[in-house]
């Protein structure tokens, strides 16, 4: 592995010396790693940190190895935002398996090339079976049904767009092309939309219901009205958990519509498409079984490293009409008997990034996995329930997929008062250490939005939460009536 250093002569066995001990310090970082709790949530580098990172060059010979992760460790691991801890409910992001890391370390080590199945057949059918075991869950047909795992919801979600686009569209036909997705719809499709050349004017942002949820009779009139100006109406984007909110848009109605007008359906569950693993929420989603193709990041909510997320279709021709190109370097390592993954997808070398949710679902089984999956909604129940026993809260989005939106609203304050309140509320609650929380915006109002789905979060963190949450407002309320 370390054939390299061979040209290093004079320094051989020193640095033979300083990769064996490194190795041992690997050990030890991953043994206190499981101490995630004890970590502080968060903590930024301070100015004398920001300077000593500032003054490391790119050097001409090389350093110590051991003083290079020593720096590593003090300046960037020890100095950042703990995504992983329980009790950090910000953005969507959950635990990482110790399974997900030993398979990531392996992956890393061996390098396999997820390119062309023929490199590695092993790693090929393990992602072949976790596509297939995904797909099944949406209600895909396991025959027809395929994936690849790419590297995030982003992406994912791009080449969905670009499938669709193939399948639904002729080249020429791409000026009058339309797209359709929520105002709720994360801000990585209109993004992708973008990337891919179609202006915004193609892309209609509909604005959704009282629930968050896109508005199915909107959408109708917008691909009817577009139809009758001479637009092409080719890709309607559901969400199955927003951001926002973990909302579920009506997915069954949806995909009637698409059918209907011949629309490529594609459901970003980047965040939510987890829960399909539960029998219980599975049903929560149906119609999901009407898409075309489905984003899944299991960095999200199935407890992977980065980057881990799955990009499925219903019928595996489609992604392959999209991406497949023949050079004469690739035929030698070209398959006959299966897809390879350059024929499925944007990358051509890619990490074999099934690998760590292989090692994970196998150690972990299904059952515990589903498990997980009910907890993070039934903790955010408990969030609904400890505020709807304290007085002055508001609930703004109910619980979904484990998230919760809310804010505290005492009678007689403004919407500006109150949204700098409950940003107030947050800034308090994070210099504590204790949680880490942040605002997002619904219907002009600053919430407070709790995502649990870190199946290390208990219920106790998320009770002694709400009520630090409470006493913050209550003493940030009196601060504001003593300004008035
Ligand atoms: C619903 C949804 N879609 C897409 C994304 C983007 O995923 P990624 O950050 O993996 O690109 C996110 C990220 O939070 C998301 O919540």
């Amino acid at each position: 592995m370390f054939d390299r250093l061979k040209f290093d002569k004079k320094n051989e066995e020193e640095r033979q010396r300083q990769l064996e001990s490194l190795q041992n310090r690997l050990y030890d970082a991953i043994a206190a790693h499981s101490k995630i709790r004890e970590t502080p949530i968060f903590t930024l580098p301070n100015e004398e940190d920001i300077m000593e990172i500032e003054k490391i060059q790119i050097p001409e010979e090389g350093r110590n190895a051991i003083e290079v992760e020593e720096e590593l460790m003090k300046y960037v691991f020890s100095k950042q935002a703990l995504l992983q801890h329980p009790r950090f409910f910000s953005f969507v992001c959950s635990a990482v398996s110790p399974y997900s890391i030993a398979g990531s370390i392996l992956t890393d080590l061996y390098n396999p090339n997820a390119g062309s199945y023929s490199l590695c057949p092993g790693a090929g059918i393990i992602e072949e079976k976790l596509c297939k075991w995904m797909g099944s869950c949406a209600g895909y047909p396991e025959d027809t049904c395929s994936g690849i795992f790419l590297s995030g919801g982003s992406i994912s979600t791009m080449s969905a767009i670009i499938t669709a686009r193939t399948n639904k569209l002729g080249e020429y036909d791409y000026p009058k092309a339309m797209a359709y997705l929520s105002d709720q719809a994360h801000s990585s499709v209109r993004k992708a939309l973008r990337m891919l050349g179609f202006r915004t004017d193609q892309i209609a942002i509909l604005p959704s219901d009282s629930e968050f949820k896109m508005d199915v009779e909107k959408l109708e009139e917008a691909i009817f009205k577009d139809r009758c100006d001479g637009k092409i109406p080719f890709l309607v984007v559901g969400t199955l958990g927003t951001t926002n909110t973990g909302t579920i848009d009506p997915l069954s109605k949806i995909g009637d519509i698409a059918k209907k007008y011949n629309l490529w359906f594609h459901v970003d569950g980047a965040y939510g498409a987890s829960s399909l693993i539960s029998p219980i929420y599975r049903n929560v989603s149906a119609g999901i079984e009407k898409s075309d193709s489905l984003t899944w990041d299991t960095h999200k909510w199935l407890m992977q490293t980065y980057s881990c997320s799955t990009l499925l279709v219903k019928d595996k021709q489609t992604l392959v009409d999209a991406f497949v190109e023949h050079p004469e370097y690739l035929e030698d390592v070209s398959s006959t008997d299966h897809i390879d993954g350059w024929d499925k997808g944007p990358e051509m070398s890619r990490p074999h990034r099934a690998i760590k949710l292989w090692f994970t679902v196998q150690a972990t089984g299904t059952h515990l996995l589903e498990e997980m999956i009910e907890y993070s909604f039934y903790n955010a129940k408990i969030v609904l329930h400890e505020l709807e026993k304290r007085d002055n809260w508001q609930i703004i989005s109910k619980p979904s997929c484990g998230t919760i939106n809310f804010r505290y609203a005492p009678s007689g304050l403004s919407l500006e008062q109150l949204n700098e309140l409950n940003l107030n509320i947050t800034k308090e609650i994070n210099k504590t250490g204790f949680a880490y929380i942040v605002t997002t915006t619904l219907n002009e109002m600053k919430t407070i939005r709790m995502c649990m789905i870190n199946a290390n979060s208990t219920t106790e963190d998320i009770i002694e939460t709400v009520e630090l949450l409470d006493k913050i407002a209550k003493e940030l309320y009196i601060e504001v009536l003593n300004n008035k």
